[in-house]
């Protein structure tokens, strides 16, 4: 039995005439420790498959099992971090992280799970702020809460959404390897959603491409047999990891084409559109 089994899986958002059908076919088997990464264009479903995996959505058909048993709610065994924060605005930071391991832990002491806070935040680099309130903080800052208030709750598995999208390059390469430390010290079992095909390579035991949208499915998979853990720098030397950036860069490349041509055949355009305007 797979820890996290996604059977078949259809997503149609809207009825009748308004109804876009966004996933389709949706098959993925993922096993308990593993590290898995999808890659995939803006808008072609990505948040949707993550809301699916953690309840917030039901599918339109199909069914998504973990440990064996149909997702029908959200739970803490299942941490997920939002692309969008979703931050209590009228909390500091401090606060929005003590609120989720409260959730998590209902019967520690205060004194425990202030101790917990102040160690997430301080694995984000927070610790200066903790006192602020979202809006005193950058997009960055507040997607380093995010991260905290997921990993304080010490999900089983961790999902994440484009979790390190605003950050810079220097903070993204430092919380990518806690949350690659958290993952292999504790054993859990990680999904993450990304644009970035070196994030994914660099992170996942396996990459997975979601194929554009409408009706988005999944590519092959790209097995990455790259010993841990890995050095960053090390692997751009590292003639494995060379041969499987560029198969899956050619791969989103191709269908990002394919789908494109497709798409001019189906949309016409206005009239006013200047000819320059049809790419
Ligand atoms: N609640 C919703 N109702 C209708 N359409 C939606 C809803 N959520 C997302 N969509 C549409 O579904 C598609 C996929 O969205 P999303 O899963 O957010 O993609 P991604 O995360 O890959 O950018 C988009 O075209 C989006 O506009
Ligand atoms: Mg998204």
């Amino acid at each position: 039995m797979a820890y996290l089994e996604l059977n078949n899986i259809y997503k149609t958002y809207g009825e009748g005439e308004n109804a876009t059908e966004v996933l389709s076919d949706i098959n993925l088997s993922i096993e308990e420790g593993e590290f898995v990464a999808i890659v995939g264009f803006t808008g072609s479903g990505k948040t949707t498959l993550v809301n699916l995996i953690n309840g917030l959505l039901k599918p339109t058909s199909g069914k998504v099992l973990f440990k064996g048993e149909p997702v029908v709610d959200t739970s803490h065994e299942r941490g997920v971090i939002f692309q969008n924060y979703s931050l209590l605005p009228w909390l500091n930071v401090g606060q929005n992280v003590y609120m989720a391991v409260k959730e998590a832990f209902p019967k520690e002491s205060k004194a425990v799970l202030k101790q917990r806070v102040n160690e997430y935040v301080d694995m984000v680099s927070l610790t200066p702020a903790i006192n602020k309130r979202p809006k005193e903080l950058s997009g960055g800052m507040r997607q380093r809460v995010a991260v905290a208030r997921a990993l304080a709750m010490n999900p089983e598995m961790i999902i994440m959404d484009e979790p390190l999208g605003a950050l810079d390059a220097l903070t993204r390469g430092n919380l990518q390897d806690e949350i690659l430390n958290i993952w292999s010290k504790d054993k859990r079992t990680a999904l993450l959603i990304t644009n970035d095909v070196d994030e994914a390579i660099y992170m996942a035991d396996r990459v997975i491409p979601l194929k554009p949208g409408p009706n988005a499915t999944l590519g092959p998979e790209f097995k990455i047999d790259i010993d841990r853990p890995r050095d960053k720098t090390a692997l751009n030397d590292n003639p494995n990891y060379k041969k499987t950036r560029n198969a899956i860069i050619e791969y989103l490349m191709d269908i990002g084409a394919e789908r494109k041509s497709v798409s001019t055949e189906e949309y016409e355009l206005p009239e006013i559109a200047p000819k320059s305007f049809v790419a």
